[in-house]
């Protein structure tokens, strides 16, 4: 809960379960339990606050992109939502492309077709379950799904609605040339919105589930990448963040649709009105770790001992290499069927050499989009660094020796939610843009500068990262 000079008067998290992976490198969860975690934290945060309800302005709204969504004519959910990182939907990704054109698919969306792409998994269930797909009225992101059972009002962001596949991101509607040429009804699609309009009202059903007053405003909100940029003040070409959560990304603000002809970095519309950006993302980021830690370390060690004993191994890991791919990758090599691998392992290597390596190789993979924005000029001046890594002292270290560029934090390191809550702010008046709320609320808390000897040692490892992904493609491909 954010008040009006952009101070967090409490915040609360209700985590939701993991993904369930019925195959190898699918991905789905159950929307019911967003729901669940949602109610939950918005009780907890109203009464951490002390705030009395009738004060609240607006709701904001963030999440995790591209998941689908699918609702029956009564609302009710068909079946668990394939979620962003998925991978089943290579056939869909070639029929998309076969079907329109990879270069009219550019100029219609702004983007190439990939496996994360919410129009795939709906082709995925039109072609293999054909039977739930026949009672498809509505489709929602997962963000939007909550918006539902907050309000009974179904509606999507521009930022959230780019990475559907289904937006013209240029116009900032849904294209319905895209539409006709892949059979998608845009009756079963929510209208669009820009992200700080206020799109539907809490209901008298989820006052009583929230606490939050019927009536209460909220705003669309977006994604959780672009609702976090804002939250750290990436309004602007020149200002980038990186934002390493379960996925790892780097994302630039433009003043236009700023198109990378190899489709590596998303084109989306930013959560600011007539402001699009660019993003570079690594699949496994976070998630690198997570699975270092659930799999190999023993109950109750966490992160922190995690990161302590990476702290004890020096620079460039005594030449141990980790290449993030454990759901496959996006930015920049666009390919659903690499798998991770940890190069370079000696016995005198240490759990402390592999947790490290994790850091560095999540690094050299977020370092691949700023290679690629040096290549189409995107202008890098700040880079401002969030999510689980912004909080580890020695993944800042790693990151800003990574880049060879200072990283900064912020001081309101709530993720999305501090952008969403700028956004519900702007839609009902708090501020009147969200540039003037970025200006006024988004403080730099911390700056971390590269050192020298470091740049020098990851300079030389990240030639040698750049020769992981070639070598992995020739053994994977080969019979
Ligand atoms: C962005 C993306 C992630 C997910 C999960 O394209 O896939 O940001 O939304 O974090």
């Amino acid at each position: 809960m954010v008040a009006e000079d952009g101070t967090v008067l409490a915040s609360s998290i209700s985590e939701h379960g993991p993904f369930a992976s019925p195959e190898t490198a699918w991905a789905e969860q159950d929307p019911a339990d967003w729901w669940r975690a949602s109610q939950t934290a918005i009780r907890a945060v109203i009464e951490a606050s002390g705030v009395d309800p009738k004060q609240i302005r607006g709701v904001g709204l963030i999440g995790q992109m591209h998941g689908a969504v699918l609702l029956d004519e009564h609302g009710a959910v068909l079946r668990p939502s394939i979620i962003w990182c998925d991978q089943r939907t290579d056939e869909q990704c070639q029929w998309i492309t076969n079907t329109v054109g990879a270069k009219k698919l550019l100029e219609l969306t702004c983007n190439p077709a990939l496996t994360n792409f919410t129009l795939t998994k709906l082709l995925w269930v039109r072609q293999h379950e054909p039977e739930i797909w026949k009672k498809v009225r509505h489709v929602l992101l997962p963000k939007d799904y909550v918006r539902f059972r907050l309000s009974g009002e179904y509606a999507i962001d521009v930022a959230d609605a780019s990475g559907t596949l289904m937006l013209d991101v240029t116009h900032r509607r849904w294209s319905d040339e895209l539409l006709g040429l892949v059979g998608i009804d845009k009756a079963i699609l929510p209208p669009v919105f820009e992200s700080p309009e206020v799109c539907a009202r809490i209901s008298s059903q989820a006052e009583g589930l929230t606490g939050i007053p019927a009536g209460t405003p909220i705003v669309a909100g977006a994604g959780d990448q672009a609702a976090g940029a804002v939250g750290m003040g990436i309004t602007r070409p020149g200002a980038v963040s990186v934002t390493l959560g379960t996925s790892g990304v780097v994302f630039a603000a433009t003043e236009r649709p700023s198109l990378d002809p190899g489709g590596r970095l998303h084109t989306f519309c930013h959560a600011i009105p007539g402001r699009w950006h660019v993003m570079g993302v690594t699949q496994a980021a976070g998630l690198s770790l997570r699975w270092i830690r659930d799999q190999f370390c023993e109950p109750g060690y966490d992160y922190p001992e995690l990161s302590k004993e990476a702290a004890g191994v020096p620079p460039g890991c005594d030449g141990v290499l980790w290449a993030p791919y454990l759901m496959g990758e996006r930015t920049p090599h666009l390919d659903s069927s690499v798998r991770a691998a940890l190069i370079g392992l000696a016995a005198s290597h240490t759990r402390g050499h592999v947790a490290r390596a994790v850091m560095e190789g999540v690094a050299f993979s977020q370092r691949d989009s700023f290679t690629i924005f040096a290549e189409l000029g995107v202008p890098v001046k700040k880079i401002r660094v969030s999510g689980g890594a912004a909080r580890s002292t020695l993944w800042k270290q790693v990151q800003a020796d990574v880049y060879g560029h200072a990283v900064e934090t912020i001081a309101a390191d709530e993720g999305g939610a501090y952008g969403a809550a700028i956004l519900a702010g702007v839609g009902t008046g708090v501020w009147p843009s969200v540039d003037d709320a970025c200006d006024r609320c988004v403080k730099t808390a911390e700056v971390v500068e590269p050192l020298p000897a470091n740049i020098a040692v990851m300079n030389r490892q990240y030639k040698r990262y750049s020769r992981i992904y070639p070598a992995l493609k020739a053994i994977y491909q080969s019979t």
